[in-house]
This record gives C-alpha cells, structure tokens and sequence, in this order.
C-alpha cells in the first residue's frame, strides 16, 4: 500500500464545464468551489495530510478583469460558507505563492482563515493562489544567495533547498491529480513533483467528486513507487 500524505489536485476544466452548461465561466469556478468543499472534508476522513489545489497561478493574471476579479472573490465565497465546517472539521488552512500581488481584502479574508483555523490539526488545505513553480524557485534562490552572503548557510543540498521553498515543512507530494485531460504541469510545484505519481482524468473540475477521487486513489495504490529505483519484479 501507498502512502498518501499528500495530495496535490489541478483542479482544471470549470470553464469548459461552464461553456457545455451554458453558463458564464465564473459560474464553472463557483461550481468548482462547492466541489472543493466536499473534496476537502472526503480527503480529511480518508486522513490525507495535505491537499495542495492549484487555484490560481501567476500565468491566469492574463485572463478578462472580469475573470480575474470573480477569482479573487472565491476565497471569500468559500470561507463566508464553509470556514464553521472547515474547523468542525479540524481542516488547517494554508497558502503558498506570491502574496504581494493579491489584492489586500482578498489577502486579508485569506489571512483571517489561516488565523482561525491556525490550531487546527487535521488535514492542511493549502492554497497555491497567486503561485508559479518557476517564481519560487527563482525567490528561493535569491533568499539562499543572501542567507549565505550573511553567513546564515554554509551549505546547500536537496533538503536544505527545499526548506526555501514555499512548501517547507509540508510533507512529499505523493499524488498529482489533474482533471480536464490536459497532459501538463503549467509551472504547479516542478520541484516538489520529481517523484509524485500522476493521474490525468477527463471529468472536468466541477463535476469531480467523492467517487472519482476513489478511483484516482486505486489508480495510484496500483502503481509500484520505486523512487529512481530499480524495480526488482520487471524482468529486464
Ligand atoms: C481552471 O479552470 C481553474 C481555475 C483557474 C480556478 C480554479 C479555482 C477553483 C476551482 C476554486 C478555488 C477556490 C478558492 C477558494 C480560491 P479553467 O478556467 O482553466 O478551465 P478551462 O480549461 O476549461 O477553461
């Protein structure tokens, strides 16, 4: 059996979904916001650790105001009705990427949450809002740069690298998930993933669910982690 401490989900397809229904896009986000609440609270109890979403990246700034705007408005709309379930259920809340660029009521409804839920210790929902694998790794280097002209480091290997990273602390990402069909990564965590299995599905993000979650998970248990290893039962 698989170890699956953490999850990480690319929660892609709200505006295709939207455009079948036909709806606007915004309505395939909100759609994908319910879905993210059920996600969670299914992820808790299967006692997954961490589940990293990919809810908006440096790259979707280039989207209509309009898009953009209603994204920045999602945290709210997912904390104003789910925060009481969120500590119910003893759900951390967290968020790696880019702070500065995130408009300060967004940023200060996303702060309150992390506050509220600060004590919790069940699964951590950690937000990659704002986020870019390329930025962080890039921000992580220029932080080593100066630690070690300040003779704070002396030393710099995987590990210690990774401690730069806005995941430190948070276990190996075990899963990638990514609905919609897409086959790629678009800059999400490029170096957490080195060793992560990954599950492409079709549904599309709004119509995910507890059941298709399951499926991923059996796809994954299927899979033989050998970590750059040789796998002994392969003949050649
Ligand atoms: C990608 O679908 C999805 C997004 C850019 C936004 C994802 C955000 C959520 C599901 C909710 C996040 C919740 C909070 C609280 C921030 P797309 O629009 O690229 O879909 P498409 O590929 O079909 O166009």
């Amino acid at each position: 059996m698989n170890t699956l401490n953490h999850l990480a989900i690319i929660m892609d397809g709200n505006g295709r979904w939207a455009k079948l229904n036909k709806l606007p896009r915004t309505a395939g986000h909100y759609k994908g916001v319910e879905v993210l609440r059920s996600i969670t609270i299914y992820a808790n109890k299967l006692g997954i650790k961490c589940l990293t979403v990919y809810a908006f990246s440096t790259e979707n700034w280039k989207r209509s105001a309009e898009e953009v705007n209603y994204i920045m408005s999602l945290p709210k709309i997912f904390f104003s009705s789910y925060i009481k379930e969120l500590m119910e259920n003893n759900v951390k809340v967290m968020i790696i990427g880019d702070r500065d660029k995130i408009p300060a009521e967004t940023m200060k409804v996303i702060d309150d949450a992390i506050d509220t839920t600060k004590n919790n210790t069940g699964l951590i929902l950690n937000f990659a809002f704002n986020y870019g694998a390329r930025d962080e790794i890039v921000k992580a280097a220029k932080k080593y740069a100066e630690d070690y002209k300040n003779g704070i480091v002396n030393d710099l290997d995987e590990e210690s690298f990774s401690n730069y990273l806005y995941t430190a602390g948070l276990p190996e990402v075990d899963l990638l998930i990514r609905t919609g069909s897409e086959m790629r990564l678009s800059n999400f965590l490029l170096y957490q993933l080195a060793y992560s299995e990954f599950v492409v599905v079709d549904t599309l993000w709004p119509d995910f669910s507890n059941e298709v979650l399951d499926e991923c998970i059996a796809e994954y248990q299927s899979r033989k982690r050998n970590f750059g290893g040789r796998d002994e039962t392969k003949s050649n």
